[in-house]
């Protein structure tokens, strides 16, 4: 089984796909941290030096490098994965995928302690940041509707979203 998790930032993709993996046996991968080995430096980095579309085009070499040549897994994706030229549509084919819903609060919480190694909201002052994400969650929603179930994890337990995933399955 080829699983895919997406979702905004702060979502808890990798907390969930560790779950998920315990629970389903299946091999993990972090499409970011694919993508950092691969290059041999961080996103930030990567974002710094190389600029965005760099990023992007490296992103979807590097998503359909895993989702053709790996039997079988758990990927998490990056925030923005699925919302750049055909990628939900590439998704959607090759795997199943879960789109891992959270309300604003829930991400402004999450993601204020972590906003310096994102580097779309790391400048982003923490006042404005429910503002940014609410617009930017407005833009993306459209590609993670597109997943084949969808879960909301807004005050739940990782181990509880898991379990509804795998019922969903
Ligand atoms: C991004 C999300 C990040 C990372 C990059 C861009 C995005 O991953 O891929 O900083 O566009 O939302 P996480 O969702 O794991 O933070």
């Amino acid at each position: 089984m080829k699983l895919v998790l997406l979702g905004y930032m702060g979502c808890g993709k990798s907390a969930i796909s560790n779950a998920l993996a315990n629970s389903l046996n299946l091999k993990r991968i972090d499409l970011d941290d694919y993508i950092e080995t691969k290059e041999g430096k961080t996103i930030a980095d990567i974002f710094k030096e190389n600029g965005e579309i760099y990023f992007r085009k490296l992103e979807t070499t590097c998503l359909l490098e895993l989702l053709d040549n790996e039997e079988a897994f758990i990927l998490s994706l990056g925030g923005g994965t699925p919302c750049f030229g055909k990628n939900m549509e590439i998704i959607n084919q090759k795997s199943i995928s879960v789109y891992l819903s959270a309300n604003i609060p829930t991400l402004v919480s999450r993601l204020l302690p972590e906003k310096a190694k994102r580097p779309l909201i790391a400048r982003i002052a923490d006042e404005e940041l429910a503002e940014f994400i609410g617009k930017h969650l407005f833009e993306r929603r459209h590609f993670y509707l597109q997943a084949k179930i969808a879960v909301s994890v807004d005050d739940k337990p990782v181990q509880t979203i898991a379990n509804e995933i795998v019922s969903a399955l």
